[in-house]
């Protein structure tokens, strides 16, 4: 009986031991904090606006859309001229957030990021 005692006993220990390293995974790490207007940027140059509207939205073959006001229609319908229908790629998060962003154009806040695809932008 004592034996089996002290064998359990040094089973629970060894237990308590490795149970930490089971029920202690590292942490998720925390999602990245984006200002409505970094977010709109990443849309901006992942869906080619910039394409047509330039690198800052200042307008090449398409206007300047830099301080753009009401975007809804135009990402929405399109236009005769060519701008594309964006109404099957955006959801109205993106639109809030493509429209922050053209807000923020010329301003201290404007995000100018190239690299979209990281979740904070390094450049
Ligand atoms: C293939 C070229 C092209 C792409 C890509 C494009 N646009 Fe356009 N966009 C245009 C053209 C040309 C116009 C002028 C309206 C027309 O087509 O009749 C325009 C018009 C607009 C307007 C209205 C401007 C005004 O003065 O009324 C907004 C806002 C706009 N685009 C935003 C965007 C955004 C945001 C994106 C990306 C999600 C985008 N565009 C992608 C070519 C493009």
């Amino acid at each position: 009986m004592r034996v089996l005692l002290a064998l359990l006993g040094s089973f629970a220990i060894a237990a308590s031991l490795a149970l930490p390293a089971i029920a202690d995974p590292a942490p998720p790490a925390a999602p990245p904090v984006l200002s409505s207007a970094a977010q709109g940027r990443k849309l901006y140059l992942k869906l080619n606006c910039y394409g047509c509207h330039g690198m800052h939205g200042y307008g090449t073959m398409g206007p300047n859309i830099a301080r753009q006001g009401d975007i809804v229609e135009a990402l929405r319908g399109g236009g005769a001229q060519g701008m594309p229908s964006y109404a099957k790629l955006v959801s109205i998060a993106d639109i809030i957030a493509l429209s922050a962003y053209l807000q923020s154009i010329g301003t201290p806040a404007e995000p100018a990021f190239l690299r979209w695809w990281e979740a904070v932008p390094s450049q």
